[in-house]
């Protein structure tokens, strides 16, 4: 299902150990302390796919028996932005990988009648716009909330923005892939669709009240 979209802008990130992680993220009598550790956990995976072509720079260090010529990460300055609230759920599993990422966040809530997002807040560090931006959010159900976030990245001038799902329906795929032709989206699972509610099935249910173990 996934080869309907663009490779170089879409990547499911297909690992055993995400696929074997997500099956016990899905399932309804999975706790809320595991649930919020699988998350950090597959946050981390994507983490690493999705900086994957990060520039490197040459490096002398000294190893107690020479000198030798090694890489390092050429200066790529990393903003996280969640989107609030089950975005958050994700942030610390990228901080593991880039302690020193600014994070900004942007607060949407879903309409419950019109699914259409409200935005209700919105920082972003002040640099933002020399920054890598990955947005992160569980679930990528229309679209309507990470194709505004995008919106807002672009107009405070980001050039190289990325986001990542954990779990996607096709349409919101398309959407954000439709809406901005130069975002790259990560996802572990592109699931089969969205039902009347705009939830996804099979999906996992709604990852906020998971995280939080709210309902
Ligand atoms: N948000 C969720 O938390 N779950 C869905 O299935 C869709 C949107």
């Amino acid at each position: 299902m996934a080869d309907q979209f663009d490779p170089q802008r879409f990547t499911v990130i297909d690992h055993p150990l995400v696929r074997h992680k997500l099956h016990i993220l899905r399932d309804k009598s999975t706790g809320t302390k595991q649930f919020r550790e699988l998350v950090t956990e597959l946050a981390i995976f994507e983490g690493y796919e999705a900086m994957r072509d990060f520039p490197l720079e040459d490096v002398e260090v000294e190893t107690p028996l020479e000198t030798t010529t090694c890489k390092r990460l050429a200066g790529k300055k990393v903003a996280i932005i969640p989107i609030l609230r089950a975005g958050l759920g994700m942030v610390d599993g990228i901080l593991e990988l880039v302690p020193s990422a600014r994070v900004g966040h942007v607060g949407m809530y879903r309409d419950p009648v019109t699914h259409e997002p409200h935005q209700y807040y919105c920082k972003f560090p002040d640099d933002i716009e020399n920054r890598t931006c990955l947005i992160v959010d569980p679930m990528l159900a229309t679209g309507g909330s990470l194709t505004a976030a995008i919106q807002f990245l672009r107009e405070a001038g980001v050039k190289d923005v990325r986001a990542l799902t954990l779990v996607s329906a096709p349409e919101g795929v398309r959407a954000v892939l439709d809406f901005d032709p130069d975002v790259r989206l990560y996802t572990c699972a592109l699931d089969r669709c969205l039902n009347e509610h705009a939830y996804i099935l099979p999906g996992l249910g709604d990852a906020g009240d998971r995280i939080y173990g709210t309902k």
